[in-house]
């Protein structure tokens, strides 16, 4: 990208053209480089169907060409206008109940309905064909944070798509059958017409036909995303092409979706009233790197301060929303972006912090904001430059769809949270870590962390089998291993794919009541929670062993030495000790330019960290590129610094 782009979305329909002079001057001051434009502007530039108002946008792109501001262009299909609704009531979605959601607020659309889709083709096919050859045009963005309002719909547009959907999975009712398992409660099926959508039913619903709906309506947001990607490479097959996810979106798996991204766009609104907010932005900037293979990802949405949308909404306190944008960089952004440039005075966000506020730009705000820009505009060194993580955490989509449902050993096993749990200790000892789905070559790592993987394929289990034997290290946490791709329990013993690498069988779950700890006793003492289970081991030994409870004495970490690896197991929740010092972020990145050490203090006071070795400081607080090496840094609180190591 030659630079770290900064820049926000940019809605300029809102304001009187006169505005955008001032608009422009603002940007520059501010050193926005990159603005993502028109991204609701379909009901402007097409007021009815096929005819379209699209001369004031024309003048908003040229305008910031002549700025030197790089646009990337919103397909402006999130918001279908009153008018597609009115005429085609059967695009709005349903929710399982039966109940629809009506037109008034954005993404109210069915993602199988092939009007909408039709429309949005149609829409962007005459985007493409105006503004492909426009000079300020750098990628586009596609629809906009697919599934945020309208994940999963259950009306009768969707239950045909479904039952295609099916038809195309299985070939046959009888293959469908076995699949999910339908001889269990009188399901069996005789034609795919009886097929629906999982809508509310009077007890648990099939849990197969449950994970088959998560992938099915998952593929049907893709297809929309892929319908308009086809129409925009007919006419501009060289231009990048985006989506901007939401962070650990449960619907939408962003490893499906990364091999039709050219570059990966995230959005992330961290919450300064949460103390560990950083955390789960680092793990959700290390999905979104690992999701495109380590290349680098933009930071698309953020907000400059308050968000508006919380139950208790909190400004950034000074030097945090700098920290977290740094943070991304840390983690391989290159670009930092917000949601929007200028707030409105109208409509459901005029309480959403932007980057020129309503008191204008004598303002916290911007000057927060623009001091930011100019910073990350001194460092265009940084752009290109990538993390090389020696350790994976698995993560996979669809187990994560299979393991959340009713009808299972324990109601708190939250995909999400033990994804988490898993991350932290790594963050938190300096350790940096890819975010990386079960079939990624995993050779190049030396340690790989699967947290509670519910659904696994025999292959999946050969691989991590083969990694060990290789010379990896593995560790796996409990429930892990238990079901193949239709959620049908793996026999024999848990968990069956994974028992001859760790050494051990599991003959019975122990799930621990609410709020309950164990203690661990042996070489690595601890606690507990959440989870228990019955370990017989088969060449593996016990680290610890529970302190209490049934399971008292009998395994609950253990260790197995296999070929030239070793594989460790956890069958409890458990936790490790950290390394920096506390709230202190370590990451590199490195690339043609060198290679460059972010520290970053998420704490609340001063932190010292002694380098490895001396290095000189590039850019950050107390950096004096021209002073030569320094051995160690005194950060203070919310300070960043970034050494070329
Ligand atoms: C999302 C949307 C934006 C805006 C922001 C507000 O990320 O993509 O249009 O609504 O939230 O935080």
């Amino acid at each position: 990208m030659g630079r770290i782009h900064f820049g926000g979305d940019y809605n300029p329909e809102h304001w009187p053209e006169e505005v955008r002079a001032e608009d422009i001057r603002l940007m520059k001051e501010a050193g926005v480089s990159m603005v993502t434009a028109g991204i609701f502007s379909w009901a402007l530039v097409e007021p009815a169907p096929d005819e379209y108002d699209f001369d004031w946008f024309g003048r908003v792109l040229d305008d910031l060409h002549g700025a030197g501001i790089r646009v990337c262009l919103a397909t402006m299909t999130a918001s279908p206008p009153p008018w597609l609704t009115e005429r085609h009531p059967e695009v709005l979605p349903q929710d399982a109940d039966g109940v629809r959601r009506w037109p008034g607020s954005r993404q109210h659309f069915c993602p199988s309905s092939p009007v909408y889709r039709e429309r949005a083709v149609r829409l962007v096919t005459e985007l493409a064909t105006r503004y492909g050859t426009h000079p300020a045009l750098d990628s586009w963005h596609i629809g906009n944070e697919y599934g945020c309002s309208n994940p999963r719909c259950y009306c009768d547009v969707s239950a045909a798509d479904f039952r295609r959907w099916l038809r195309e999975r299985y070939g046959s009712v009888e293959a469908l059958n076995a699949a999910w398992a339908t001889t269990f409660w009188s399901q069996r099926y005789g034609t795919f017409e009886q097929v629906l959508p999982p809508r509310t039913a009077p007890t648990h619903p099939n849990p197969a036909q449950v994970l088959d709906y998560a992938r099915f309506c998952d593929d049907a947001l893709l297809r929309c995303y892929l319908a308009e990607k086809e129409a925009l490479r007919r006419i501009t097959p060289d231009v990048p092409v985006t989506t901007n996810h939401m962070p650990m979106h449960k619907p939408v798996d962003p490893y499906s979706w990364a091999v039709h991204e050219d570059v990966q766009a995230l959005d992330f609104y961290q919450d300064p009233y949460d103390p560990e907010t950083h955390l789960g932005a680092a793990l959700a900037f290390d999905v979104t790197r690992s999701a495109g293979g380590g290349r680098p990802w933009m930071l698309m949405e953020q907000a400059p301060s308050a968000v508006n949308w919380r139950a208790r909404n909190s400004p950034k306190p000074p030097g945090t929303m700098r920290l977290w944008s740094w943070q991304a960089v840390a983690q391989g952004a290159d670009a930092v972006l917000y949601f929007q440039w200028r707030a409105t005075p109208g409509g459901a966000e005029k309480f959403h912090s932007a980057m020129v506020p309503h008191a204008g730009t004598d303002t916290r705000i911007f000057r927060e904001v623009s001091a930011l820009g100019r910073e990350l505009g001194t460092v265009p060194q940084l752009a290109g430059a990538r993390p090389r993580p020696e350790v994976a955490l698995l993560a996979d989509w669809h187990s994560w769809w299979a393991l959340e449902q009713g009808s299972h050993p324990s109601g708190d096993l939250d995909f999400a949270e033990t994804l988490r749990r898993h991350h932290r200790p790594f963050f938190e000892a300096g350790v940096e870590c890819d975010v990386v789905p079960p079939d990624r070559d995993l050779s190049a790592y030396r340690l790989v962390v699967v947290p509670n993987l519910y659904l696994m394929s025999t292959e999946t289990g050969a691989r991590l089998t083969e990694f060990v034997r290789a010379g990896g290290h593995l560790l796996v946490s409990y429930f892990t291993g238990i079901s193949d791709d239709c959620d049908r329990v793996h026999l024999g013993g848990y968990p069956a794919p994974l028992r001859e690498v760790l050494g051990l069988r599991v003959e019975e779950f122990w799930p621990l009541a609410e709020g309950q700890s164990l203690p661990l006793t042996g070489a690595l003492a601890g606690s507990g929670d959440l989870w228990s289970e019955a370990i017989d081991l088969e060449g593996a030994e016990a680290v610890s062993v529970f302190g209490a409870g049934e399971l008292a004495g009998r395994p609950a970490l253990t260790r197995h030495a296999y070929g030239d690896g070793v594989a460790w197991y956890a069958g409890t929740g458990s936790r490790v000790l950290p390394g920096l010092p506390a709230g202190v972020q370590a990451t590199v990145r490195g690339g043609a330019d060198g290679r460059f050490l972010f520290l970053l203090n998420h704490g609340t006071s001063t932190a010292t960290v002694t380098l490895p070795e001396p290095m000189p400081a590039l850019a950050g607080d107390g950096a004096d590129p021209g002073a030569g090496p320094v051995s160690s840094v005194d950060l203070p609180a919310r300070g960043v610094v970034v050494l070329q190591s």
